[in-house]
């Protein structure tokens, strides 16, 4: 694999971020509260939407790794409305055979950067509390465990740990 990049996706990127998203619903349904079967009845203009301003969402930060053209993977920061300090972070996905090579954790490096540049006081996320990789991923960045396990979604047998990493503290 040669050097990769990380770059925003605007919405002009819609198809690609659609194609990565249901790549990574697919092969990590266990790390994710959406499903391929929810998220694959989507229309376009739902995808092209995600890139639009909500009422929910004030600033956001869809990024994608890539090498020769190649996506490698996927996180989107986001900064909800309801909570200008904490940056959350959705859709953290590597292609496996990218793992191990430091991706996520520059995916990671760009999403603190701009949260620290939006001002923010933390980064929020949840993670399958079984997912070894993801679990190390972010407490070797700096992320510790806070407050209850939550159903991952309802049915699925699996939970998921919330995990911060706040500024004051790093
Ligand atoms: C979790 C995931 C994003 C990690 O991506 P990655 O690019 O392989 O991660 P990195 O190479 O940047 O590794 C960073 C750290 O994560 C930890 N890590 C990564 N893979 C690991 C594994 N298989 N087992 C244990 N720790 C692991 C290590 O601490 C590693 O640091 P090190 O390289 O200094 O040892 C990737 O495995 C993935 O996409 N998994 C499926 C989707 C998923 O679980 N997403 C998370 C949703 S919250």
């Amino acid at each position: 694999m040669s050097k990769f990049k990380i770059r925003i996706l605007e919405s002009e990127d819609w198809q690609l971020y659609k194609m990565i998203r249901l790549c990574s619903l697919k092969e990590s349904p266990d790390s994710f509260g959406a499903t391929y079967e929810q998220e694959s009845l989507l229309s376009d203009s739902d995808w092209f939407s995600r890139f639009q301003p909500n009422s929910d969402v004030a600033v956001a930060l869809p990024l994608i790794a890539e090498s020769d053209g190649h996506v490698l993977g996927l996180a989107w920061g986001l900064i909800h409305k309801s909570d200008l300090k904490t940056t959350h972070i959705y859709q953290m996905w590597v292609l496996p055979e990218a793992r191990g090579k430091g991706v996520a954790s520059k995916l990671l490096d760009e999403i603190k950067a701009w949260a620290l540049n939006e001002k923010c006081s933390s980064i929020a996320l949840s993670v399958t509390a079984s997912n070894t990789a993801a679990v190390g991923l972010y407490r070797t960045r700096g992320f510790i465990t806070v407050g209850q396990l939550e159903e991952l979604r309802a049915g699925s047998g699996l939970y998921v740990q919330p995990m911060i990493m706040s500024f004051n503290a790093a």
